[in-house]
């Protein structure tokens, strides 16, 4: 089955060196069968636009404002957006905690970006501590019902969800196969009562912290595993082909 493959390249990457990755990755991934996405830093999606022109390789943002214009200095529009990638990821872990992002903030971003016709990327998962205290389900419940507030069922059929938890997060700790399976399978649960089992089976649930070319293929092989959010080990060609052609 066909897999989705994200690189977040978070705050990395030059002109030059993103350049680079494109000439070499394209040829390594021509004959994958998995979705592709890269998102890059907001100033190099011309380039990368222009680089990927022609292959089945698709482009999203990191982050998009709630609001298509006006005085937010800094922001960015999901309007804006919309010329240069299909794709956003919405509410990282990052987002979440280096910049305040709220829930509340979450959903609103999530609802203009779709009304820009953006796919977002929403991520969601739990600190160790939540984890360590068995309260993993219930945050990450409160999560999907504050972050996916408001989303009726033509909208929500259009999401991707990324279950990242933030203790594997650029930390090499991986959440076992099974450990990822069983929280997966937690949230299309969820979905499946809060919708329908139909339309919880067509949301896409990805996987995301220190998933790398060593781990990729146990982690997709699990039946709610629908692909991979990858930061570390993303910018580099080889090792992000290797994971994209999985
Ligand atoms: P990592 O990051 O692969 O470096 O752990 C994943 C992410 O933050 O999306």
């Amino acid at each position: 089955m066909q897999k989705i493959l994200v690189a977040n390249w978070k705050m990395n990457h030059s002109l030059k060196s993103a350049n680079d990755f494109a000439k070499k990755f394209i040829p390594l991934v021509k004959d994958s069968r998995n979705k592709i996405i890269i998102c890059p830093p907001f100033p190099l999606l011309p380039a990368m636009k222009e680089n990927f022109f022609r292959t089945a390789i698709l482009l999203g943002a990191q982050n998009a404002y709630f609001e298509n214009s006006g005085a937010f200095t800094g922001e960015t529009s999901p309007a804006l957006l919309k010329d240069f990638c299909a794709h956003v990821i919405i509410g990282h872990s990052e987002r979440r905690n280096i910049f305040s992002e709220t829930d509340e903030i979450v959903n609103k971003k999530i609802l203009l970006a779709l009304e820009n016709n953006l796919i977002p990327i929403v991520c969601i998962g739990e600190s160790l501590e939540v984890r360590e205290k068995n309260s993993a389900e219930k945050f990450l419940g409160s999560q999907l019902s504050n972050s996916l507030k408001n989303l009726n069922e033509p909208q929500i059929s259009k999401i991707i969800i990324a279950y990242e938890p933030i203790w594997a997060i650029g930390t090499g700790k991986t959440a076992s196969p099974q450990q990822a399976q069983e929280t997966h399978a937690f949230v299309r649960n969820w979905l499946s009562k809060k919708y329908s089992l139909q339309l919880a089976q067509k949301i896409p649930i990805l996987y995301g912290g220190s998933a790398k070319p060593e781990n990729a293929k146990s982690l997709l092989s699990q039946k709610d595993i629908d692909g991979l959010l990858v930061g570390g080990a993303s910018l580099d060609a080889e090792l992000f082909a290797k994971i994209a052609n999985c």
